[in-house]
């Protein structure tokens, strides 16, 4: 499995987002590998239609009623839109909010949840109702010399180890064959990747060699 962060890199506004879109989905359906595109809220419908799966960058604590500017994933559930991240490092949020976040998202809503260490995953785990736990080492985020596999593939294996049997996901840096392997290796069921892939000079390309490292 492997998610496509959009955040929101330039190289992925309006219709370029939708070529990216287009990109994912097609190499899923050539590897058979799972891949989700992580849209911003703004841009998730319009992706959609391209028939690629697309989950949200982060939900809000509100399902609905009288709440402006809240992402609510019972509404994107309803469009189609069947999971997202939540607390990435880059949108932390607090520790109640994400429980009471997490409540909102109905049956079958998949979220993944980015922890910060490794440290703090079991405890997570074992309070959190969620499809995914994610590691993602902040510094090594958009590195073009580094990933989580090259530098720490041990807290990927800790990682796995502490999460219980939830699914780990890991991230930040990722951008070879062997980085997935690696992270498959220590046991992760998938990559979550942004800078590599969305900036890149040919995304098609890019995703065509991590899918090579789930052997396809
Ligand atoms: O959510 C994925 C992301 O934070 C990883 O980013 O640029 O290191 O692939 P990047």
């Amino acid at each position: 499995m492997i998610i496509v962060n959009l955040k929101i890199y330039k190289e992925a506004f309006g219709e370029k987002a939708v070529k990216l879109a287009e990109i994912c989905r097609d190499v899923s359906k050539e590897s058979g590998v799972r891949i989700i595109v992580a849209s911003p809220a703004v841009m998730a419908v319009e992706l959609l239609k391209t028939g690629v799966e697309v989950f949200l960058q982060d939900y809000d604590e509100y399902d609905e009623g009288r709440f402006t500017g809240m992402v609510s994933a019972k509404q994107a559930m309803e469009l189609g839109i069947k999971g997202s991240i939540l607390n990435h490092s880059e949108n932390p949020k607090k520790k109640g909010t994400i429980f009471k976040t997490i409540k909102t998202a109905p049956e079958g809503f998949e979220t993944i949840l980015c922890v910060k260490s490794v440290g703090q995953i079991e405890k997570w785990a074992r309070r959190a109702k969620v499809s995914f736990l994610a590691y993602e080492p902040k510094h090594l985020i958009a590195s073009k010399t580094a990933s989580v596999s090259s530098e720490q593939p041990e807290a990927i294996k800790r990682a796995v180890e502490a999460s219980g049997g939830i699914p780990l996901l890991a991230g930040a840096g990722v951008k070879s064959e062997e980085d997935v392997r690696v992270a498959l290796k220590m046991g992760a069921k998938g990559v979550l990747v942004a800078s590599n892939v969305v900036c890149g000079k040919n995304p098609k390309e890019e995703l065509e060699k991590l899918v090579k490292g789930f052997g396809k």
